[in-house]
């Protein structure tokens, strides 16, 4: 991590994410790496899974890997997304309705690249994910309902946690403000015709913008979804969709040594199947990447976790994906990491230039305690915790790979978001199953749904 203790605020600044794979293979890590030969190997296998993934988003919007296209086909749409944001921002709170997908993606992005202190004229967003009375009676008695809008998003339009938070808060908003006012403090993203939701917002004449429907909610952060609470914030939506345009470009080629989303899918996946990885360790070195790996364990777990049974000599897909956080988790779960099972892989995030360094301040009398200290910076502990981490953990055997971001930006996240979505669906493809699907989310929740009914009152 380079350091200084000028403001290195760079936005505009348009860098290259560095994917460094070196310890995924044996020169890096010894005998549990994948071999040039394993990789060659699966030459076909790999040139198929990239020709998939063209030809299903060759049509746009439409295409079986649409999410992969939102890229190109969003901006088309920032009018519209622009407008809805800048009504939101005419309310000192937004509470930001939807769960998984519908909420994963927004939330790691405020948090990686949203103006902090908030920009002026900003609301204040309040995620409403999970089912908790208490913290939604908490909320609500913070707020006034004048200054508060309400956006509910969900794909489906039924998802039941969505729902009856969306019903608390309408009546919420309508025992203070009368039926017609507060008509006018909701908003609606989901299905372009499909759902309860959808239905709602016609009937009620609620303002409202589609989730395409070829996208499914893990890879929506790039739609409506996540563009208009990151705008109501004043992220810079249009340097997020560059970042992942110009990420898609990098990975155009159907040669892993030329499209890095086709390697590192390509690596994960016989590092399972070949070396009994199943344990994937995302480990950033970066406290505001904290919700990006919230993201990519969803995006990762949801997409892979298969087991496609209906096919002769199938086996489980997917490994399960670990949230750690360097350096927090140097104190926890790194004594597990090294002596523990041999069947994880690591990925390190490590951010080359900080915003703001701090440096050291040492007194002369702590001096011989802490030599190694002297005229040191807060960034450049952080790095040698980094490259010290990754040492044991190579030396340990473990094969790991490294990305590093230039700097924290829209543009930056961006590109991420599009590296690990294009992976993710590679991986599937490679694994033989559908990325896009999860039939056994859908089997709990309908079952919570026949639960309420069969005991309904
Ligand atoms: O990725 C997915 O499809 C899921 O995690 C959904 O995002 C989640 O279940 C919420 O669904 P919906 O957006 O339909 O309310």
């Amino acid at each position: 991590m380079s350091t200084g203790n000028k403001d290195l605020r760079c936005g505009s600044q348009t860098k290259q994410l560095v994917i460094d794979t070196a310890n995924f293979y044996p020169e890096g890590v010894g005998r549990e790496g994948i071999s040039r030969a394993e990789l060659a190997a699966q030459t076909g296998e790999i040139a198929q899974a990239q020709k998939r993934v063209q030809d299903g988003s060759s049509t746009g919007l439409d295409a079986e890997y649409a999410a992969l296209n939102l890229a190109h086909e969003m901006p088309a749409q920032l009018p519209q997304i622009q407008a809805m944001a800048a009504d939101l921002r005419r309310h000192q709170d937004v509470l930001v309705i939807g769960i998984g997908g519908s909420s994963l993606g927004a939330k790691a992005l405020q948090q990686a690249v949203a103006s902090q202190p908030p920009l002026a004229g900003t609301p204040r967003l309040h995620y409403v994910e999970n089912i908790d009375p208490d913290f939604l009676q908490r909320l609500l008695s913070s707020l006034a309902a004048e200054t508060t809008a309400v956006l509910c998003i969900s794909k489906s339009g039924g998802t039941i946690e969505t729902v009856v938070q969306y019903l608390i808060l309408r009546d919420w908003l309508t025992r203070q403000l009368g039926q017609n006012t507060a008509r006018r403090h909701q908003w609606v993203i989901t299905d372009p015709k499909h759902g309860w939701l959808r239905e709602l917002a016609e009937r009620e004449g609620l303002p409202s913008l589609p989730v395409p429907p070829q996208v499914g909610g893990r890879y929506s952060v790039l739609s409506p979804v996540g563009l208009v609470p990151l705008a109501t914030l004043g992220v810079d939506i249009g340097a997020l969709l560059q970042g992942a345009a110009d990420n898609a470009l990098r990975c155009a080629n159907a040669d892993v040594a030329s499209n890095p989303a086709l390697e590192m899918a390509a690596l994960c996946v016989l590092l399972d199947t070949r070396r009994s990885k199943r344990i994937a360790v995302m480990m950033p070195y970066v406290n505001r990447l904290q919700l990006f790996v919230d993201w990519y364990c969803q995006l990762w777990a949801e997409s892979l976790g298969k087991w496609d049974r209906a096919r002769p000599g199938s086996t489980p897909a997917g490994t399960l994906p670990v949230r750690a956080m360097g350096a927090v988790d140097q104190h926890s779960q790194l004594q597990m990491y090294l002596e523990s099972r041999h069947d994880k892989f690591f990925t390190f995030i490590e951010l080359e230039a900080c915003e703001h360094d701090l440096p050291v301040p040492l007194d002369k009398i702590d001096v011989p305690h802490f030599p190694f200290l002297q005229g040191r910076s807060m960034a450049e502990v952080i790095d040698a915790e980094f490259r010290a981490t990754r040492q044991v953990i190579t030396d340990a055997g473990h094969p790991n790979m490294t990305i590093r971001l230039p700097l924290l930006n829209a543009h930056v996240l961006g590109q991420l978001i599009d590296l690990y979505q294009r992976a993710t669906i590679y991986a599937g493809l490679l694994y033989g199953i559908n990325p896009l699907d999860q039939p056994s989310v859908e089997i709990g929740k309908r079952l919570a749904i026949d639960y309420l009914r069969d005991t309904a009152r």
